[in-house]
């Protein structure tokens, strides 16, 4: 897990994270996640990983993923909106890419909107490339999804993850 720069914290989610974490999901997505859906991922699925970002005890931003076999399926990440745009986003998306890296993962993949741009900048400042769509796989809005993966996790790409992470420290250390 990364140690960010104060005061941003990283670490695990918790079963009593849950209502914070719900309030920025309600947010973040035109369709919430279930709360039992989340507490079931927290407290049943082995294969979950869940994390938050945090100032003091207040919760900014999650993120979770699956480590399916030897694949980091990424199954969420939003920041609060009041902390968009300083590279947070990023901090948890690094954040997670290095703890499947640990695991030894081999690649990382997610879905994502079609019409949702930010993420998919961000997933692409991250090398995910687009591999396919699923249509109509959101059930709310009728939207495709589109598949990003990315190359090998290999050691050429946990060094490319180790210098966008001395740029991402370096650029939360010097905000306001
Ligand atoms: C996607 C999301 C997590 C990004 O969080 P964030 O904290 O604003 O992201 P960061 O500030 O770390 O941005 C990192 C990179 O993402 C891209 N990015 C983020 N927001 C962007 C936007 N609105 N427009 C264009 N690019 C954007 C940029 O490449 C940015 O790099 P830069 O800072 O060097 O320009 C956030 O917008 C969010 O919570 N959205 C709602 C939930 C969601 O859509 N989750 C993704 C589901 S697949």
């Amino acid at each position: 897990m990364l140690i960010p720069p104060l005061p941003y914290n990283l670490r695990p989610m918790l079963l009593s994270d849950v209502d914070a974490v719900m309030a920025i999901d309600r947010q973040a997505f035109p369709t919430p996640t279930k709360d039992t859906v989340l507490r079931y991922e927290l407290s049943q699925n082995e294969l979950a990983h869940y994390q938050v970002l945090s100032i003091a005890e207040t919760i900014i931003g999650y993120a979770g993923y699956w480590l399916l076999a030897d694949e980091c399926h990424i199954s969420t990440i939003a920041t609060d909106s009041h902390w968009r745009r300083r590279g947070l986003g990023e901090l948890l998306l690094l954040n997670m890419l290095f703890l499947a890296n640990g695991q030894a993962a081999q690649l990382a993949t997610l879905e994502v909107r079609e019409s949702n741009l930010a993420a998919q900048a961000l997933y692409q400042k991250y090398e995910f490339a687009i591999v396919g769509e699923r249509r109509r796989y959101y059930k709310d809005t009728g939207e495709d999804a589109l598949i990003m993966t990315t190359g090998a996790l290999d050691g050429r790409y946990y060094q490319f993850l180790q210098q966008q992470q001395t740029a991402l420290f370096a650029r939360l250390q010097n905000e306001d």
